[in-house]
């Protein structure tokens, strides 16, 4: 029989990522919606061990969904992925008479989810990374936000770069996963698009692309890279070493995590949120809420975290077909 469900908790885990919030403010209101409490999780695994827990009203989450960032903090947790740890967090849960927990974040954040699901505590995944490294899901909180911070950035970038006839390195994040950089590379029209997936580090074929194009009459090279690459203040340096063209490197950076989420990120956060609050006020457990094929759909956690992803193929030959 589904366990009922009287009290919830909300937590943020891993990196934030813009729309965070939307989805904190669509859980608590469906949930209370529903007839179920509400306590909000700060500092996502550590706050649960450190109880530091809240209760949650309508109200508790007004005035946020427009924010990036999550209201409720977020950590990186290493005892959480011991036993003890774990045991440690349902105890906690039990405690403050939490039946049920809603875990925003990216894969990492599930196996903390599907460990306290093990021990009794029913969980559901909301997916939030910028990074869309998620299997489940064809979209993932504050990737919209963070592609469109980054383009904005990268066309500033591209202006100077063209008027001293310069070419550019524009780093974009995805330590493991080049889905950012792939989709600005091929908005803003870059000439290399390097994915830590695809790179086989052989700077000659970048070298030798500048110089066509150069020779064609081009008058700025944009190559974005991925985090997951990175070096690409040295890949600058041997670059002008061997076109003879000034060449200057950019890190993005955190920018692209932070600012007001896409309208976007703001209403698929929200269904997510309020689906999730809707699949755990059913009694369900160890899900994981995705955007598939049109429709969102709540995926068993085990099979999700199995599911392999890998950039389209398709798309990254048009890619390069686009760049030359
Ligand atoms: P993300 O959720 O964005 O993938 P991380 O991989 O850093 O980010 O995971 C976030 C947090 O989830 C970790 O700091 C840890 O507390 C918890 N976590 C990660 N992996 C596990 C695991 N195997 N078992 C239990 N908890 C985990
Ligand atoms: O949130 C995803 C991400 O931004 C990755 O692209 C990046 O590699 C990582 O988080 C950096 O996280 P932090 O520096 O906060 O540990």
């Amino acid at each position: 029989m589904a366990k009922e469900m009287r009290t919830i908790g909300v937590l943020t885990s891993g990196g934030d990522a813009p729309g965070m919030n939307a989805a904190i403010r669509a859980v608590v209101r469906k949930a209370i919606a529903n007839g179920v409490k509400v306590k909000g999780i700060k500092k996502g695994y550590q706050g649960l061990l450190n109880e530091e827990i809240v209760d949650l009203e309508r109200w508790s989450v007004a005035d946020i969904i427009q924010r990036g960032g999550t209201i409720l903090g977020t950590a990186r947790c290493t005892e959480f992925k011991t036993e003890e740890g774990q045991e440690k967090g349902a105890e906690i849960c039990r405690k403050y008479g939490i039946d049920g927990l809603v875990v925003i974040g990216g894969d990492g954040s599930y196996r903390g989810a599907q460990a306290l699901s093990r021990k009794g505590i029913n969980t559901v995944g909301i997916p939030g990374t910028i990074d869309l490294d998620i299997t489940c899901t064809e979209y993932t909180i504050g990737f919209d936000t963070a592609i469109n911070t980054a383009m904005d950035a990268i066309d500033k970038v591209r202006d100077t770069s063209s008027s001293h006839e310069r070419c550019s390195i524009i780093e974009v994040m995805g330590r493991n996963a080049g889905y950012i950089a792939l989709w600005c590379g091929v908005a803003n029209g870059a000439e290399d698009i390097l994915l830590p997936e695809k790179y086989d580090f052989n700077e000659q074929t970048i070298i030798n692309n500048i110089i066509n194009n150069r020779k064609r009459g081009k008058t700025h090279h944009i190559i974005i890279n991925a985090e997951g690459i990175g070096h690409s203040t040295s890949m600058a340096r041997r670059i002008e070493a061997a076109t003879g063209i000034e060449t200057r490197a950019t890190i993005l950076g955190y920018m692209q995590r932070g600012g007001n989420p896409t309208c976007k990120d703001r209403f698929y956060a929200s269904i997510m949120g309020a689906y999730a609050a809707d699949v755990l006020c059913s009694g369900k457990t160890n899900r994981v809420v995705g955007y598939k094929h049109g429709e969102f759909q709540d995926f068993d956690i085990e099979e999700a975290l199995a599911m392999k992803k890998s950039i389209s193929e398709y798309q990254y030959e048009i890619s390069k077909a686009l760049s030359m």
